[in-house]
């Protein structure tokens, strides 16, 4: 067994693996760091006399942290609690109308055609467009019990919308405290029931419903979607940020809107210029995850509320959000 397994043995006679944030080994001082765990010197005390017991270790530290999980809150208490729900990712984008929701719902197909079980869920309150995307616009969620909603079941994935409580005609009036009131009830109040990924699809700008989002939900990731032109990637740039500042790990960035390949000539026009959202990514010292081309079909399936990952799924555009998912995966 190697050192670093040895350790993890050790701490997992004590605490869940969940609670195991990481193992570091310099010279032969080992630091554990655990996350989410309560702070017990008796438990402590037993770890490190295990680990110290392990051969060629002279110094044992012990680190409790709750910054990770808890999206830099002090109090887990003040999380919203969201019931089945194993990972979280949300995908962002500074700037409105690069294609998150899109990208959002493609990618939530893309996720369960690697048979993995997931939820969407629109938290945009300025701009629903998931029941529109998915084909439920205008029907209202469903509760059994007159207190809880099922979730839309539909094509291969559970789904929830903001939507389906505003009236699109009508200006959305509600700001801060309500519109995060109303958020925290569908997604606490979903019957979501066993989700291995869950993907949130962000309202666009870094403002203060944004922000209570990214600290009140337990976010695994975000995803960054941005288009290739200057102006959108400045605004990647503060997505990033952001979610930086609420310790919510940058997953990556994908370039939307990428490039066009012309259906008759075959010629390839980078229409907002290209790779702009590679080397923000790089720059930044961030994952790039993948571009999507600029396509009519992507545009239209969405628009008629059958995605092209689920209309299309030998294209290749399914496969590019497929690579992608693909990569979501092994980071998660
Ligand atoms: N790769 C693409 N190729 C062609 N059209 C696209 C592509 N991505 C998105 N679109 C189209 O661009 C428009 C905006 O996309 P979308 O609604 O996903 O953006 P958004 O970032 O969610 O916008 P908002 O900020 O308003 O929520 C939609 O009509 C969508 O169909
Ligand atoms: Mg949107």
């Amino acid at each position: 067994m190697e050192d670093e397994d040895k350790i993890k043995a050790c701490v997992l006679k004590y605490y869940k693996p969940e609670q195991l944030d990481g193992i570091k080994l310099i010279g032969g001082r080992a630091i554990v760091t655990l996350v989410n765990a309560a702070e017990d010197q008796k438990l402590t005390n037993a770890l490190k006399t295990d680990i110290a017991a392990l051969d060629g270790i002279t110094k044992v530290s012990v680190i409790y942290t709750a910054a990770k999980s808890f999206g830099g809150l002090k109090e887990p208490e003040d999380m919203w609690q969201i019931r089945g729900v194993k990972k979280i990712i949300a995908v962002a984008s500074g700037k409105g109308g690069v294609g998150k929701s899109t990208t959002a719902v493609n990618l939530a197909l893309a996720l369960a055609d690697q048979n993995k079980k997931v939820a969407l869920f629109d938290a945009d309150i300025y701009g629903p467009s998931v029941p529109t995307m998915l084909g439920y616009e205008g029907i209202a969620p469903y509760s059994m019990d007159g207190h809880t909603f099922e979730p839309f079941d539909y094509m291969s994935i559970k789904s929830m919308s903001v939507g389906t409580l505003i009236d699109k005609s009508q200006p959305l009036i509600w700001r801060g405290a309500k519109a995060c009131g109303a958020l925290q009830q569908l997604l606490c109040d979903t019957n979501w029931g066993d989700i291995d990924i869950m993907v949130i699809d962000m309202p666009p700008g870094t403002g203060d419903i944004q922000i209570t989002l990214s600290q009140k939900v337990r976010m695994d990731g975000a995803v960054i979607v941005s288009t290739p032109q200057d102006i959108a990637l400045i605004d990647a740039v503060k997505g990033i940020n952001m979610f930086k500042r609420v310790n919510v790990p940058i997953l990556g960035v994908i370039e939307n809107m990428s490039y066009y390949i012309c259906e008759h000539c075959g010629h390839r026009a980078d229409i907002f210029g290209h790779a702009g959202a590679q080397k923000t990514a790089e720059a930044m010292g961030e994952t790039f995850l993948g571009e999507i081309p600029l396509h009519y079909a992507i545009r239209e399936n969405a628009d008629n509320g059958t995605p092209i990952v689920f209309a299309e799924p030998e294209s290749p555009y399914t496969e590019a959000y497929e690579t992608i998912a693909k990569k979501i995966i092994a980071k998660l």
